[in-house]
C-alpha cells in the first residue's frame, strides 16, 4: 500500500490578523517561534507515522493558509476547491488551486453561489459524506457536491459558533467509528450521527474545547492537541494509539491538528479509498 499523502503549509506568515471565529482575538497574538516549533513537531509525528508530506508555499498576508484542511475536499485524484465565506481567506483559493494542480490533482470549482470550506466541513465516514453547514459552508452546495461525486451526503447543522467547522466537533476514525462532541449539534444532528455511525465516541465539553475532535488519523494513530486525556483513554480502549502534541498557538486561531493537514489520498475512514474506481 502507498504511504499516506498529506498537504501542509509552513507557518512562516501565520498570525492572528483578523477575527472570523470566536477563538480569534487580535489582542491575543500567537507566539511565532512556538507556533513554528509546534507545527514542526506535528509534521515530524506524521512523518514518523509513515506519511509523505507535500507543502503549500506560505504567502505573506494569508495567515490562515496554514489550515490546509480548508483547501478542498479530495476524492480519488480530484479536488473540489474551497470558496471561503470570509473575504479575509478568499485570497487562499488561487494558492491552493496551484498547489493541488502541481501535485497532479484535477481541481474543480465548487458549486456556484455557495460557500464551501473543504475538508473542514466535509468528511467521509464509510460510504457517506458527512457535511457541516450554517457557519461556513452552505447545505445546498454540499448536496451538489454529493451529486457531482455520486456519494450520499448527510448534512449536519452546526449550532455552536465555537465549533464552526465540522472537523472541530466530528472526526471519523474508521468506516463505522467516529469521535464527536454532542453539544455542537442539535438533537436532529445527534440522531443522524447515532443512526449512521455504528460506534460513536462522545467527547466531554472541556476536552472538546481543547480540540479533542480535531484529530489526525493515520493508520491506528490518532494525533490530537494536548488536554484530552479522557478521549485518549477511550481511544486506547477502542484499539487506537492516541498521541498528544501541543498546538496552543493554533488554537488561538480556532484550529488544531486536523485543521493543519489535508489528506490527499483519502482519510482512513473513507470507504472509497479501499475500492477501485469504476468507469
Ligand atoms: N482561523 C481559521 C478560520 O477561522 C481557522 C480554520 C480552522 N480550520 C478547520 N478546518 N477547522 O477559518
Amino acid at each position: 500500500m502507498s504511504s499516506p499523502h498529506i498537504l501542509m503549509c509552513p507557518p512562516d506568515h501565520y498570525g492572528i490578523e483578523y477575527e472570523i471565529n470566536p477563538w480569534m482575538s487580535t489582542e491575543r497574538q500567537a507566539d511565532h517561534a512556538l507556533a513554528v516549533d509546534q507545527w514542526n513537531c506535528l509534521r515530524q509525528l506524521l512523518v514518523d507515522a509513515g506519511a509523505q508530506i507535500s507543502e503549500v508555499a506560505p504567502v505573506a498576508g494569508l495567515p490562515d493558509l496554514v489550515f490546509t484542511a480548508n483547501a478542498a475536499i479530495v476524492y480519488r485524484q480530484q479536488a473540489i476547491l474551497a470558496r471561503f465565506k470570509h473575504e479575509q481567506r478568499q485570497g487562499e483559493e488561487a494558492h491552493f488551486r496551484n498547489s493541488l494542480e502541481n501535485l497532479g490533482i484535477e481541481v474543480t470549482d465548487p458549486p456556484d453561489d455557495f460557500s464551501f470550506e473543504g475538508a473542514g466541513d466535509a468528511l467521509f465516514c464509510g460510504e457517506t459524506l458527512f457535511a457541516g453547514y450554517r457557519m461556513r459552508s452552505d447545505a445546498g452546495g454540499h448536496q451538489e457536491i454529493g451529486a457531482l461525486l455520486d456519494v450520499r451526503v448527510l448534512p449536519l447543522e452546526l449550532v455552536d459558533p465555537y465549533y464552526y467547522h465540522l472537523d472541530t466537533c466530528f472526526c471519523p476514525l474508521a468506516e463505522d467509528e467516529a469521535i464527536y462532541f454532542p453539544g455542537a449539534f442539535d438533537e436532529y444532528g445527534c440522531r443522524v450521527l447515532s443512526e449512521n455511525v455504528k460506534k460513536l465516541i462522545p467527547v466531554e465539553e472541556n476536552e472538546a474545547r481543547s480540540f479533542a475532535c480535531n484529530a489526525v488519523v493515520v493508520g491506528r494513530k490518532v494525533i490530537t492537541n494536548t488536554g484530552c486525556p479522557r478521549l485518549h483513554e477511550q481511544l486506547q480502549t477502542a484499539g487506537y494509539q492516541p498521541v498528544a502534541t501541543a498546538l496552543s498557538e493554533f488554537v488561538k486561531a480556532g484550529g488544531s491538528a486536523k485543521c493543519l493537514i489535508l489528506r490527499l489520498d483519502g482519510e482512513e475512514a473513507a470507504a472509497w479509498k479501499r475500492k477501485p474506481a469504476i468507469g
